[in-house]
């Protein structure tokens, strides 16, 4: 019988001992090292749509100095499908909520250093749970609220009374945003026969790209009505105005020069992507428009079918992919000219002066702001 060399006598010791050890000491020995976060608890703010929450360490922290302690918070809304989760060493979050629904939450200490062999150890779970108070019938609540960011420079948000609104029912905006002390009202009510149903807020460049807490509730005589909660991103809500300075003209190749302006107003002139339809008339018909570019740039070259037609174009705008994931089209900025003229047909103060004066204004003050104009506007 040979001998096994002392390397594989260690190893078979080593397979035996490990074996052993999961079976004495199985998984649920280690969790219980460490235990689970104190005290959390759940409050209101009164922002609209965070709620703070806090947590203590788990009673037998100390014991642990060779070991960092690290906290696993996980949140969400009732009814979400996945949680959020935030890894920390800290003991208090301030989150967003959408406070209509019960707001979940649950944290787990996590354990790891020299006292775990550097592996991480985790607690059990912590839970707790937060529901605004909600007065009234669901019916109660306003219906169709819609909220549209007018060339970043407004917001004009509508709605409709709830379906059980008594005669005489006051209705009230309120929002907040990071850097508001407090929810504030609305000061500029849109009403209908007496009754508030929408609301303009402006001055808000410091809520884009933030989350903007907003809650209509409303009184009434012996009634309670049902508070709306709702959180918006304004710049998924932006809507341009149409595009300026629209002017076709036709080179002598046949093809169409097209070219604008980016709409005056607030909204970022890079934040914008265009579509551009063009219409052929047929005879007395109504143009039927075809789709020929989604661009970013401000002009554009069409080859055209047919040269003996009035034809058309149109330009609208809406925020681009690199600004916001959604937006509102703007309404859109038309032109038209006929078949052999190569020129314009509609020469406004608008589409044809104004732009030509703004040019030599901005010329004049050695300032160069008008994108790429195609030769043979000025023809
Ligand atoms: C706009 O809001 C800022 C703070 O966000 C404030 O300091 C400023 O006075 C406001 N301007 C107007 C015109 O309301
Ligand atoms: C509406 O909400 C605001 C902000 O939370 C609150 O101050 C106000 O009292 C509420 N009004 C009613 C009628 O519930
Ligand atoms: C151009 O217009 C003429 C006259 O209506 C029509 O017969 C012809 O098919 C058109 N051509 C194109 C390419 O649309």
């Amino acid at each position: 019988v040979q001998q096994l060399p002392p390397h594989q006598i260690s190893l078979l010791f080593c397979v035996f001992v490990f074996f052993t050890s999961t079976l004495c000491f199985p998984p649920g020995f280690i969790f219980n090292l460490v235990a689970p976060p104190q005290d959390l608890q759940i409050t209101d703010p009164g922002l609209l749509g965070v709620l703070d929450i806090e947590w203590k360490p788990p009673p037998n922290v100390q014991t642990f100095n060779e070991c960092t302690v690290k906290y696993k918070f996980e949140y969400r809304s009732a009814g979400d499908r996945d949680w959020k989760v935030i890894f920390t060493r800290k003991l208090k979050f301030r989150v967003g909520f959408d406070l209509s629904r019960t707001a979940e939450v649950r944290v787990q200490t996590l354990l790891e250093g020299t006292c775990t062999d550097d592996v991480e150890v985790q607690s059990d779970w912590i839970y707790a749970t937060f529901q605004v108070p909600l007065p009234g019938k669901l019916e109660s609540e306003v219906q169709n609220f819609h909220c549209i960011y007018h060339d970043w420079e407004y917001l004009k948000c509508t709605w409709q009374p709830g379906l059980l609104a008594p005669r005489g029912v006051r209705y009230g905006l309120y929002y907040w945003y990071e850097g508001l002390d407090h929810a504030v009202q609305c000061n500029d009510y849109i009403q209908d026969r007496g009754i508030n149903i929408g609301c303009t807020l402006q001055n808000l460049s410091q809520a884009e790209y933030q989350d903007l807490s907003i809650c209509v509730n409303g009184s009434a005589a012996a009634t309670l009505l049902r508070p709306l909660y709702v959180t918006l991103r304004l710049h998924n809500l932006a809507k341009p105005s149409p595009p300026e300075q629209l002017v076709v003209s036709v080179s002598a190749v046949e093809e169409l020069q097209v070219a604008w302006s980016p709409p005056a107003g607030g909204t970022p002139p890079h934040c914008l992507e265009y579509e551009v339809q063009l219409a052929q008339e047929e005879g007395e018909a109504e143009a039927a428009w075809a789709s020929v570019s989604m661009q970013m740039e401000t002009a554009l070259t069409i080859s055209r079918a047919n040269k003996s037609h009035i034809s058309c174009v149109r330009v609208r705008g809406r925020t681009n992919i690199f600004c916001a994931d959604q937006g509102f089209w703007s309404d859109w900025t038309q032109e038209c000219f006929s078949g052999m003229e190569p020129k314009v047909t509609s020469v406004s103060f608008t589409s044809f002066i104004k732009p030509v004066w703004d040019q030599a204004l901005m010329a004049a003050m050695g300032i160069c702001w008008c994108p790429a104009l195609g030769d043979g506007i000025l023809v």
